[in-house]
């Protein structure tokens, strides 16, 4: 294990470790903590993957190379860390990696390593509508690894975000390029389904808080969810107004749906899994009764906003 210097010691004890930390969520974690007190420790299995954005140029990021379903990999690059952050994904199932492996077994190795070195803050990426007695695979995954983080790591903190939108995301870009593209655009099922998108800053902005101890709740659970609630037809409509484009919505089921991400996952490029079908079944958005963006004291950005960003950098 080496960092961007080739030193293999780490004896600063101020470091943050996040985990998946060059991923669409895990890099802008990584520069919200730059721009706050002490060290940031990058770790994925490939660490120069993705530029990471560090604003305040003071201090540079330990980029470190595991992996997650290596257990003596793991121990090594949470040594010394203050906080250590979860936000590795597995969106698709390929041999070993499976989301009981990836999800639930590492998240548990993640989070007993954290608490045997002494590390005080442990904050796991989940999402809502996370259910350990979900009937999909993927959704019962992520409940039971809130579960098994939470018996190995007592304190540990949960964030579940909605789906999170941004440049480079896989959610509000690809409807925009299918609203260009299609004259006629599928919905999910009859496009119900309830979502409350978030643009991903707000949600890194709330973990590095929560990583860097500027946090005055001592709650458990954060759901980090946009300013407002759309069904899915709405939020297509709203994204084809915003790009004026005239669009024909169509709805399609769900069933056909799961057939054509069965197909999809097959492909190199992944562009619609099954884990997505299974979540877009169900609303998806914030409970009332947990904290979120807001008692971080964080105001949510809308979408239309996100959609102008969107479109100024692609
Ligand atoms: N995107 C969303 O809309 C959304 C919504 C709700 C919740 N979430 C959750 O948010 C978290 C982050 O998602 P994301 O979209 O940012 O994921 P992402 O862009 O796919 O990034 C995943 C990160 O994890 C690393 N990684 C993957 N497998 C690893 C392994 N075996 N060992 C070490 N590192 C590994 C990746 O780097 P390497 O491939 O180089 O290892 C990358 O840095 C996940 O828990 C996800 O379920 C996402």
């Amino acid at each position: 294990m080496t960092n961007q210097s080739g030193r293999t010691d780490f004896a600063d004890e101020n470091i943050v470790t996040v985990f998946g930390g060059t991923g669409f969520l895990g890099r802008r974690i990584v520069s919200g903590l730059l721009d706050k007190a002490g060290d940031v420790r990058a770790v994925s299995r490939h660490p120069h993957k993705n530029k990471l954005d560090n604003a305040s140029g003071e201090r540079p990021t330990q980029r470190i190379a595991a992996d997650i379903l290596d257990p003596s990999s793991i121990a090594a690059a949470v040594g010394g860390s203050r906080a250590v952050v979860n936000a590795v994904s597995l969106y698709v199932e390929r041999g070993e990696q499976t989301f009981e492996r990836v999800h639930v077994e590492a998240a548990a190795d993640l989070a007993t390593a954290s608490r045997d070195a002494g590390v005080e803050r442990f904050i796991q990426i989940s999402g809502i509508g996370s259910d350990p007695k979900s009937r999909s695979n993927y959704i019962r995954a992520r409940g039971r690894g809130e579960e098994v983080v939470k018996a190995a790591f007592p304190g540990a903190v949960i964030v579940r975000p909605a789906v999170m939108a941004g440049p480079d995301d896989a959610f509000i870009t690809t409807i925009a390029r299918l609203v260009r593209l299609l004259p006629i655009y599928p919905l999910f099922g009859n496009g119900g389904t309830r979502l409350q998108p978030v643009y991903v800053e707000d949600v890194a902005e709330a973990v590095s808080r929560l990583a860097s101890g500027q946090n005055s709740t001592d709650a458990s659970i954060f759901e980090c969810a946009g300013p407002r609630i759309y069904s899915y037809r709405e939020l297509v409509r709203e994204i084809a107004t915003q790009l004026k484009v005239r669009i024909r919505l169509v709805p399609m089921p769900f069933a056909a749906w799961s057939i054509l991400a069965t197909a999809a996952e097959f492909l190199p490029a992944v562009s619609l899994t099954r884990n997505q079908v299974d979540l877009m079944r169900r609303d998806n958005v914030a409970a009332n009764d947990l904290p979120g963006l807001e008692e971080l004291g964080i105001q949510s950005r809308s979408i239309e906003e996100v959609v102008r960003m969107i479109e100024r950098e692609t």
